[in-house]
């Protein structure tokens, strides 16, 4: 249900603001430099949203680019600019959780940046890892990122206040998915309310041990590049190792 949720948050309030953005973070530059290095590589961007990193990545000099999303008009908002920049990136709409469209061992790049796979239930995680881990070449590489749960001092708080109403309401959800306290800039009061579209925030070494687990070998985990960065997001780069 919450996969919904945040399906239906990135189709309407968060439409404009994650078609629009442009540029990339310094953090995913240093990622993306560092370890993106054969230009004619097949490469994959998951939750594309407006193209944001797939464009970029193509006016680097990259030239087989595929991305998909499951917001059906953030698809068709990529191939409208597309159109007006000569682009030969290949836009679907599809799931994480279920990449049929894609075939085995095709990737040699695969970038799942900006927290997508904290809006899967952690329950589906392992399908969407292994749809990822399916889709790539032998060694590829692996661009993650995740909501660290470290980064916020109140989470542990937050956490025990959402359990406890989760607990009298009779309802099981794992205690790292938090619900949304800010929506498009605006606070979301309904925050402890039943049915709030929520994310899963990771400490490091758990989502380190689950993508060991899942066939990945880690080469670099950072949510950072210096001390002035907000430390938010926990960037990880991996290999296929089977
Ligand atoms: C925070 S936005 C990032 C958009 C873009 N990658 C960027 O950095 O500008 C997350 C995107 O992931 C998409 N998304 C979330 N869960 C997804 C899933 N299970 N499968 C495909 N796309 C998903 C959302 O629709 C949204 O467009």
């Amino acid at each position: 249900m919450d996969k919904n949720l945040n399906k239906e948050l990135y189709s309407k309030e968060l439409f404009k603001v994650w078609s629009e953005k442009k540029d990339l973070l310094s953090i995913e530059e240093y990622f993306i430099n560092k370890y993106l290095n054969n230009k004619n590589s097949n490469i994959i961007e998951a939750g594309t949203g407006g193209g944001r990193i797939i464009f970029e990545i193509e006016k680097l000099g990259f030239t087989n680019l595929e991305a998909f999303d499951y917001v059906e008009k953030m698809i068709h908002f990529c191939n409208e600019k597309k159109k007006k920049s000569n682009s030969s990136i290949n836009f679907k709409t599809a799931d994480a959780t279920n990449l049929i469209d894609y075939g085995d061992n095709k990737f040699e790049y695969l970038l799942y940046l900006q927290q997508v796979l904290c809006f899967i239930d952690i329950d589906n995680l392992p399908k969407a890892l292994d749809e990822a881990h399916r889709i790539g070449k032998q060694n590829s590489i692996y661009l993650f990122s995740f909501l660290n749960w470290e980064s916020k001092f109140y989470n542990p708080i937050l956490s025990k206040l959402v359990n406890f109403f989760r607990f009298v309401r009779g309802e099981k959800i794992d205690k790292y998915k938090l619900p949304w306290l800010n929506i498009n800039g605006n606070i979301n009061w309904r925050f402890l309310n039943k049915n709030q579209p929520q994310n899963t925030w990771f400490k490091e070494e758990i989502i380190l041990e689950i993508l060991n687990n899942c066939g990945f070998t880690v080469l670099e985990a950072k949510s950072r590049l210096n001390s002035k960065d907000k430390a938010g997001h926990l960037h990880i780069a991996c290999k296929k190792r089977i």
